[in-house]
């Protein structure tokens, strides 16, 4: 993917890292291929592709450069929802990536800006995809209080992308050094 975007655009400009997925696996009687289908989309797909979009900012000295990850408040508490629990773990990793990123970035004292964005429940295909084959289990989700709507998510992607350059949308001050 990154090839064909050299090709075709020179290179990576703004990483979007949106992809993720759930899979309703408790802790106590998941199968290993949904956590290992987690990690490998949530956690390291996210990181392959951050790395790949940095080089590419790097060798053409793009510095105004910006890497969003799109985390959970499950990246931050773990919820009364064991169906949850280990994307939640993912959802963590990506916090702790986040301010990695965010310091490593400053050692190399580049301005690329590296933000998460935590929404809470949002209207999308993410609970059909969770409760596979139950999509009234999903639907009752949607009916527990008023979700986001993925405008809403995307509104807050431009707000982040729009803001000036000393303007970084980044962590909770908890994982500030
Ligand atoms: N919906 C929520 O309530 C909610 C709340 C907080 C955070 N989030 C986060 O928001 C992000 C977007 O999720 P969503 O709610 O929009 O769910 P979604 O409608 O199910 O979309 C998930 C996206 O991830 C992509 N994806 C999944 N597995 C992939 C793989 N192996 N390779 C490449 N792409 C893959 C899907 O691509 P395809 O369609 O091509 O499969 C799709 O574009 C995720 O990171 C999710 O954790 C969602």
């Amino acid at each position: 993917m990154f090839a064909a975007i050299k090709a075709q655009h020179q290179g990576v400009d703004v990483c979007i890292n949106n992809a993720g997925l759930g899979h309703a696996d408790h802790l106590l009687s998941g199968r290993t291929s949904s956590w290992r289908n987690m990690l490998d989309v949530n956690v390291l797909a996210l990181t392959i592709c951050t790395r790949e979009t940095y080089q590419s900012m790097k060798e053409r000295n793009v510095d105004d450069g910006h890497i969003i990850h799109l985390n959970s408040v499950c990246g931050h508490r773990v919820v009364a929802f064991p169906n949850l629990n280990f994307y939640t773990a993912t959802k963590h990793a990506v916090t702790a990536l986040t301010e990695g990123l965010r310091q490593e970035l400053r050692l190399a004292k580049s301005h690329i800006r590296a933000t998460s964005i935590s929404p809470g429940l949002v209207v999308t295909d993410f609970p059909f995809r969770l409760f596979v084959n139950e999509p009234q289990k999903a639907e009752d989700l949607y009916n527990l209080y008023t979700p986001l709507a993925a405008q809403d998510v995307a509104d807050a992607v431009t707000y982040v992308l729009s803001a000036p350059p000393h303007v970084q949308v980044s962590c909770p001050p908890r994982f500030w050094t």
